[in-house]
Parts: C-alpha cells; structure tokens; sequence
C-alpha cells in the first residue's frame, strides 16, 4: 500500500514512474483518480488482521436471480482507477499490477464507461437517466465512522448486471417507462415535467391507477419504500463484447454504491429489488463484492496506514 500510494500520487499529477511502460507519455492525468479498497477475505487467518474487520465488512449473500460468478466477484483488495482517458486509466492498473508483482495478482477486472459531461445525469445502456435522485448527506449515509481505521473512508458494494438489451429494445417506450418509473427522454417522475420532480408515490393517473406502478424500478428502491436508506451510487456502463459461450451481448451495469452500512442501506434495497423489481426480467447479476474503502491521506502518509501502519 506504500508503494500504491506513492504511483498513485504521481500518476495522479502527471508524472511517469520509475521504468514507466509509456503508454501515458505525454497525456495529461485527465482528472485521474485512484481507489483502493478491502475485501473481507483480507481478514481471514493469512496477515494477522483478523481482530481489525469491520464487523460490518462482510460477504454479502447472493440474492433471488443471482448468476454469482466467483472468479468475478470478492477479491482481498480493490484498485479502481477512473479517468476521461482510458488509456491513462488503462496504464494506471498496469502500473499498479505491475509493482504488486510477487504479492498481490489481478483476480478479476472490469472496464466501464459513463457520458459524464457534468451538463446532463449520465444514461444507463437501458436509455435511462441514471443518477437523478442520487442526494445524499455524506456523515449520515457515506462516511464510516468506525473502526478507527476506517473513519471517514466508506464501504463500497460492486454488482456486475448483465442486462437483456435484446429484450429490453423489444418492448414499447411506454412500458419501459413503466418498468423504470420515470419518462425516458427527460428523466421526470412519470407523468411529470421535470427530472427532479419529487418521484410522489402515492400520485394517481388519470385512470386513478398509481403513476409509477408496483414493480417499478424507482418505486422499490426508492428512500421512501426502503426506511429512509440512501446510498451513493456511482455506476459505470459496461460492454464486454459477446458472451464466448451464448455468442450474446456480454453488456449492463457495474453497479457501484458507497454506504456507511452496506448491509443496513445497500443489502435491504438489493432485498427490495430482488423481489419486486420489473428490471429482474431484463438483469442477471453476475459478480457481487464489498469492500472497506480507507480514507485517503496526506502527502507523506499512504492509504490504509491505519490498518497496516
Ligand atoms: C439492473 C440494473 C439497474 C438499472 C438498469 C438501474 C437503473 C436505474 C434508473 C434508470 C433509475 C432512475 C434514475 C435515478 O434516480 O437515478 C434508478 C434509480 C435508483 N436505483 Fe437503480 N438500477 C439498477 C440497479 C440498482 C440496484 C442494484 C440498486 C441498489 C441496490 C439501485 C438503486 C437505485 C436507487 C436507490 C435509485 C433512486 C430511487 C429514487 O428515485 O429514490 N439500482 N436506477
């Protein structure tokens, strides 16, 4: 972790390392970012960190519909490098995968990609405005606050969805509204205007049938329906090509979610959805994992000195 945080530090600001591979020569870091993370199997009997898991850091269980692949999902750390260039992304990893040579190895990895301009909420491969209601208060719902470690960091939940985009193109716009529960062009509630119109569950037609029917997608996850429970997602699109085995789309959503309790906001959402949704018929998920994520720290310091230091 010491020397992750030190290229990290450099790529970050731009600057090559020591036996640099070069791809990246003459890019600029393109608002990279870098996130480490820990996996619970990093606790068991192997480094001595047993009695430092968070009681909180713990597989979560495969839900009705799971497809769990285990060489995708879980893993003892997590490495994720963001940037609007994916060849400094790219060149990131390799460095990192590189200097971890001899004690750690890659497990599994996954590309994604999001039309994040800022200007607009990012859509999803379905078409949909995906991030609208995304308003969180970050000390309630994102930042751990304990073990002592882990203040101020979070944890993050990854689900690898496949999505059925065949059969998603196949049904009407006016059902797949249905199935979200917001309008597709303008992200608002349907039946309203605006994107950040309040969703208003309780809101009826004009036929008196509810606006955003049961088996809606925002319905289910919604804060309202779920204790009040809020996490902040952070989703990339992902497209892997055809599947070598089926010869279909092997492409959907690398859901990301931070929360201060995985289980208390992200498990009983994913428990709603695993039951309800209308997205279930269109989603296979296929690798789950969760994982600590350390605060970050200052020059001279390194990422998870608090645990390891
Ligand atoms: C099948 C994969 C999924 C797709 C395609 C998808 C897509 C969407 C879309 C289009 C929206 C509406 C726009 C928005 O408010 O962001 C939404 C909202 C939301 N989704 Fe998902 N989602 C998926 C899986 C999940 C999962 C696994 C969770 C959590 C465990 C989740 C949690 C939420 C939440 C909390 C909202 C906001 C609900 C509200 O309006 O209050 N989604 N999602």
């Amino acid at each position: 972790m010491q020397s992750w945080s030190h290229l990290a530090d450099a790529m970050t600001a731009g600057r090559t390392v020591s036996a640099d591979s070069g791809e990246a020569l003459g890019l600029s870091p393109a608002r990279l970012t870098i996130t480490f993370g820990f996996g619970p199997s990093l606790f068991d009997s192997r480094y001595g960190l047993a009695r430092l898991q968070p009681a909180r850091l713990t597989p979560l269980p495969a839900m009705h519909g799971d497809a769990l692949t285990d060489s995708r999902s879980g893993g003892d750390l997590y490495v994720q490098a963001c940037s609007d260039d994916r060849q400094v992304a790219f060149h990131a990893l390799r460095t990192l995968t590189r200097a971890a040579s001899g004690v750690a190895h890659p497990r599994w990895q996954q590309s994604g990609f999001r039309a994040d301009s800022g200007a607009q909420t990012p859509r999803n491969l379905l078409g949909f405005k995906d991030g609208t209601d995304n308003a969180v208060k970050p000390d309630r719902d994102v930042w751990a606050a304990s073990p002592g470690w882990l203040r101020g960091g979070s944890y993050l939940v990854m689900r690898r969805i496949r999505l059925d985009l065949a059969a998603w193109d196949r049904l009407a716009r006016s059902r797949q509204q249905l199935a979200i529960g917001r309008e597709k062009v303008t992200g608002a509630p349907l039946g309203l205007k605006r994107e950040h119109d309040p969703l208003g569950l309780s809101r009826l037609d004009s036929q008196g049938r509810r606006a955003i029917p049961l088996g809606a997608h925002v319905r289910h996850a919604s804060p309202s329906e779920n204790g009040g429970v809020r996490m902040l997602r952070r989703g990339y699109n992902y497209d892997d090509g055809l599947d070598v085995l089926t010869g279909k789309p092997d492409a959907g959503l690398f859901f990301l979610a931070f929360a201060r309790d995985p289980r208390a906001q992200v498990l009983r959402v994913l428990e709603q959805l695993a039951t309800y949704d209308r997205l279930n018929e269109f989603s296979t998920p296929l690798a789950s994992g969760v994982y600590a994520i350390p605060p970050g720290t200052r020059r001279g310091g390194f990422v998870g000195a608090g645990l390891l230091g």
